[in-house]
Parts: C-alpha cells; sequence; structure tokens
C-alpha cells in the first residue's frame, strides 16, 4: 500500500508543489511519475469581480457554431461580486445575497467549473475547494454576473494553489467557460471580438456615472439572441431593414467619445443590437427607458441580453436622481448606481494559513 503523501516541507514555497521524479519515488510512487501535491498559499482567498456593460453591442449572424460574431466595447462597473475561496476535501458552493435563491449551488454553477477547469489545468484534478460567492450582481439580468463570479473563482483558486499558469493559459481558461468571462478577468473598458472572448483594451478617459434600472425578472441569454435572429428573420421577409453585416464594425465615433472622457459624447452613441429582442420579451422596459431619459439620462440602454437597463449620467448626483426617479416610477424591480470603468477580477483578501 502507498503511504499517504507526506505535508512538503515548509521551506518550499507554498501553493502547488511540482515534486520530481526523486522525490515521488521517496514517496513510494512509481519514479516514473511527477506528481503535485497542494499546500495553500492562503487560508482563504477573496476576490472581486465586477459586472459589465456594453456600451456598444454589434451582432452579426449565427455562426455555425451556433455563436454569434460580435463586435462590442465592454465597460466594467463597481457593481462586484465577492468570492472567497478555501481548501476542502470536497468542492461546493453558498451563495448568499441578492438572487441567492435563483443560484445554483452545484456543477452547473460556472464558478464550479472555473475551480474544476483550473485544477485540471494545473494538474491538481481533483482538489476540492470550497466556494463562497456574495452576490451583488442580480442574476441573468444581461449584467455577466454568473461570468464575474467565474472570473473570480478563475483568481481566486490560482491565488490559494499558485499554479504557475501563464496569463494566456488563464485567458484560455476564461474563454472556455464563456463568452464574457475573458472580460471579467480584466476589466476597465475593451473591445470584444469574436463571441466577446477576444479582448483588446479601449482607451477610454475619465469616470463614468450610471444608474442601473434591475427588470421584474430574468432574460435567458441565448433565449434573446434566439428572439434577434428571428426578428430579423422576420423582417428580412416582410421586405424591410438591412441583413446584419456578417463583420459587425466597431463604433469609430464611440471610440473617439470615449477618448474625450465627455459623457455627453457618449450618451448618444450607446447602442445595442440585442434591444429590440429584449424589448420585445419584456415590453414594459420601454418605460423604464423613458422615465432614465425624462429624468435626464445622457443614454439610455438595455445592457447586453438585458433585462437591466442602463442609464449614463452626467455625474455621480445626476446618476442618483435619475435613480430615485426610476424608483418612485415604480418601473423597474429594484434600481443601483455604479460608476465605470473598474478593473477585473482583484484579490481584496488573501489570510495567511493557519
Ligand atoms: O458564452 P455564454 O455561455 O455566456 O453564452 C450563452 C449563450 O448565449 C450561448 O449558448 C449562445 O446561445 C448565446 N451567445 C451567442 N453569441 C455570443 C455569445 C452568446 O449566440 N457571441
Amino acid at each position: 500500500m502507498r503511504p499517504s503523501l507526506p505535508s512538503p516541507p515548509a521551506s518550499q514555497p507554498a501553493g502547488l508543489e511540482r515534486l520530481c521524479a526523486r522525490q515521488a519515488a521517496g514517496y513510494g510512487y512509481d519514479h516514473q511519475v511527477v506528481i503535485s501535491v497542494i499546500r495553500p498559499a492562503a487560508a482563504a482567498v477573496t476576490v472581486t469581480a465586477p459586472a459589465k456593460i456594453n456600451l456598444q453591442l454589434a451582432v452579426g449572424p449565427a455562426r455555425a457554431d451556433g455563436y454569434h460574431g460580435l463586435v462590442t466595447v465592454f465597460h466594467a462597473v463597481s457593481l462586484l461580486d465577492e468570492v472567497t475561496v478555501r481548501s476542502a476535501p470536497h468542492t461546493s458552493i453558498t451563495v448568499t445575497g441578492e438572487d441567492a435563491a435563483l443560484v445554483p449551488v452545484g456543477e452547473s454553477n460556472l464558478a464550479w467549473q472555473a475551480a474544476t477547469a483550473l485544477a485540471a489545468a494545473a494538474g491538481v484534478a481533483g482538489a476540492g475547494v470550497q466556494i463562497a460567492i456574495r452576490k451583488r450582481i442580480p442574476v441573468a439580468a444581461g449584467l455577466a454576473g454568473g461570468s464575474a463570479d467565474a472570473a473570480a473563482t478563475l483568481v481566486a483558486c490560482n491565488e490559494l494553489w499558485r499554479t504557475g499558469l501563464s496569463q494566456r493559459e488563464m485567458a484560455e481558461l476564461a474563454a472556455g467557460l464563456g463568452s464574457d468571462v475573458p472580460f471579467a478577468m480584466v476589466g476597465g473598458t475593451a473591445v470584444g471580438r469574436g463571441r466577446g472572448e477576444l479582448l483588446t483594451p479601449a482607451l477610454a478617459v475619465g469616470k463614468y456615472h450610471w444608474a442601473l434600472a434591475f427588470g421584474q425578472a430574468g432574460l435567458s441569454t441565448a433565449q434573446v439572441y434566439a428572439t434577434c435572429d428571428r426578428l430579423r428573420a422576420n423582417r428580412a421577409a416582410a421586405g424591410g431593414g438591412p441583413e446584419p453585416a456578417a463583420q459587425p464594425e466597431l463604433s469609430t465615433p464611440l471610440m473617439a467619445a470615449l477618448r474625450s472622457g465627455d459623457p455627453a459624447k457618449v450618451g448618444p452613441l450607446l447602442s445595442n443590437d440585442l434591444q429590440p429582442a429584449a424589448l420585445s420579451m419584456q415590453p414594459e422596459l420601454r418605460r423604464a427607458l423613458a422615465e432614465g431619459r425624462d429624468h435626464g439620462a445622457l443614454g439610455a440602454i438595455v445592457s447586453g441580453s438585458g433585462p437591466t437597463c442602463a442609464f449614463l449620467a452626467k455625474s455621480a448626483a445626476q446618476a442618483r436622481d435619475i435613480a430615485v426617479g426610476l424608483t418612485s416610477s415604480g418601473a423597474c424591480r429594484a434600481v443601483a448606481r455604479a460608476s465605470g470603468p473598474v478593473p477585473g477580477a482583484s484579490v481584496i483578501r488573501a489570510g495567511a494559513p493557519s
């Protein structure tokens, strides 16, 4: 019988220890085998990751793999989920906060998949981790909250296990989890291409203040894309409207406005090809958009696949006024204020191992 693996000597750096063949043989393993054991770098690691708004979302036709080619301008805002991970014999998830009851706590949760994918890539498949998610980003809201949790879990487990994976390997893992996960890793303002996973940083000057109106019920991203296809097909059959461009184009006026740092220039240039689909699925969003405009928003748009509506304000004070106006109008379930751009998934605490 093989002896159980002893802990690595304390003199070795914490993290993922790759034991060489000689050491492995000493532990009773075949001398050809290179094994990995984990001595966590910290007892617990806490990471925050941001919600995103799409300042432009130009959607092309469906590709052969079912995804839609797109060009988008991602913008990370200060509405943050928080994920804490701890080593554990088995992987588990707990969720508290906004919409906690709606979040799956099993393998279907993207955070679970993130931990599993990282463990496999780092050669520690089977390493368990306790994942505690504190949600502030509403679920199925078009704000990429699940992607934020996946990105936070990747960064937190990477810190816990000190995997030594390169940035590129981490980005590939992120893209494999979902189209918006790579952006949640980097944050800021960035242009996304492909299905959203191919990122280029965008030059955006200044700070942008937002009021966010949350819809009464969530929308499925897949269904919103499918509705977009259907609306376009109906329009084409009726002889109206142009076909979507096979290669959607980045809005150069929007990029110039972002470089100017003037929200009054950015506001009218916000655009979202998924908005008609989201509005057809939740017509009451029209009222929220109109209320926000009536309260002086510089731009009013459905965020991503919706149903969250995002309102660009000229100042933090005006964002508060818009949020108050939206609340008293009853046009939405709840409101929040946020500013952007903010960084992507960031370690905020790493407790010493006991
Ligand atoms: O990549 P992610 O899992 O977040 O995508 C969820 C769903 O949204 C996909 O299954 C697909 O139906 C749709 N989608 C799409 N084109 C994209 C991104 C997402 O059709 N570029």
